[in-house]
């Protein structure tokens, strides 16, 4: 049985197509990122499993059971995105709050509220009111509340957001920790340095489609991508390369750059013989290492042709662009 499993799944706000037959399978003690630009339907996509949002097509199960099944949800821990907490709760008082709501005895409630916050780094607070906190520890308490009741799967939409640094580094322990003890986390997150450092596999949404899936293996692995930088002044042959079915990229760093992909079966060799043979100085060689930024970059621009080129606008030179 897959933890979270959802088919076709279409969601409709009125003429707003928020998700558009989206399916995925989720397994026990995977962490799963869920990634995809502003708007493209991830936060939808957790209501719907949370019961919280109506699908308007397609099936989703959480846990067996149809999403919203009464009963599951106690089974589930959930950070909102944008959570609003009362502020005349100390942390301490919020988190037996929730307990209570989820049927944790009192005893276990006062054991388990220290740890838990420990766990988070806010103990030291915990009886501070919450309007005192700061934003990175009303998220650490979000991500508290999510796992007081102990439950087997954990969601959490945009977990680390404006928690600093140190403080990412230790909730991505907190899930490494979570994921050995046999718990499954579904989570959404822009941070995409982060995702790949912590997730077992990956969904790209983009406009409601899930247009990439797979483990970070998968999507990172390389297939020959170099980096091409020539002589200042000089400006690679696009066109040339093109027409031998590589693919070239402008990059914005470093100045003058150019990505080449290869399709299968090609090498670089030729596209150096036809630099030499042009005259042109070679000053950059290197095979690129692709990361899950790299990937999901690509993607975003392949499902929408110059939505990268519109938003770097000033940043990048065209490709083929003279001096
Ligand atoms: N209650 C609603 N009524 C109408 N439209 C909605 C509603 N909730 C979401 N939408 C629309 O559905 C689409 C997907 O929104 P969603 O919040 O799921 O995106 P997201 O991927 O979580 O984005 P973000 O990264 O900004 O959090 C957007 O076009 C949004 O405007
Ligand atoms: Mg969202």
């Amino acid at each position: 049985m897959s933890i979270i499993e959802t088919h076709n799944l279409t969601k409709t706000y009125g003429r707003i197509e928020a998700l558009k037959g989206v399916s995925l399978r989720v397994e026990k003690g995977q962490i799963y990122g869920l990634l995809g630009q502003n708007g493209a339907g991830k936060t939808t996509l957790i209501k719907i499993l949370l019961g919280l949002v109506r699908l308007t097509e397609g099936a989703a199960t959480l846990l067996g059971q149809p999403a919203g099944t009464v009963g599951v949800r106690r089974r589930v821990g959930y950070l909102p995105e944008d959570h609003q907490f009362p502020h005349y709760h100390t942390a301490y008082s919020l988190m037996d709050f929730y307990g209570s709501l989820y049927g944790v005895p009192a005893s276990v409630r006062r054991r388990k509220i220290p740890e838990t916050l420990e766990l988070v780094g806010i103990a030291g607070r915990m009886h501070s009111k919450i309007k005192t906190y700061s934003k990175g520890m009303k998220q650490r308490l979000g991500i508290a509340q999510a796992l007081m009741h102990d439950p087997e799967l954990i969601i959490l939409d945009e977990p680390t957001d404006g928690v600093d640094p140190m403080g990412r580094k230790e909730i991505r322990e907190l899930m490494a920790t979570l994921k050995q003890s046999g718990h499954t986390i579904f989570l959404n997150s822009h941070l995409l340095g982060e995702v790949e450092m912590i997730c077992d596999r990956v969904a790209i949404l983009q406009r409601g489609q899930l247009v990439r899936e797979g483990t970070i293996a998968e999507l990172t692995q390389q297939k020959g991508l170099y980096v091409l930088r020539l002589a200042e002044g000089q400006s690679f042959p696009v066109e040339a390369v093109t027409q031998r079915g590589y693919t070239v990229r402008s990059l914005a760093e470093p100045p003058g750059a150019v990505e080449i992909a290869m399709s299968d079966g090609q090498t670089i060799d030729p596209v150096i013989q036809l630099l030499v043979e042009r005259g042109l100085s070679l000053r950059h060689l290197v095979e690129q290492k692709q990361t899950l930024e790299d990937v999901f970059m690509k993607t975003v621009e392949a499902a929408e042709p110059g939505v990268d080129r519109q938003r770097r606008r000033g940043a990048a030179r065209p490709v083929g662009g003279g001096n």
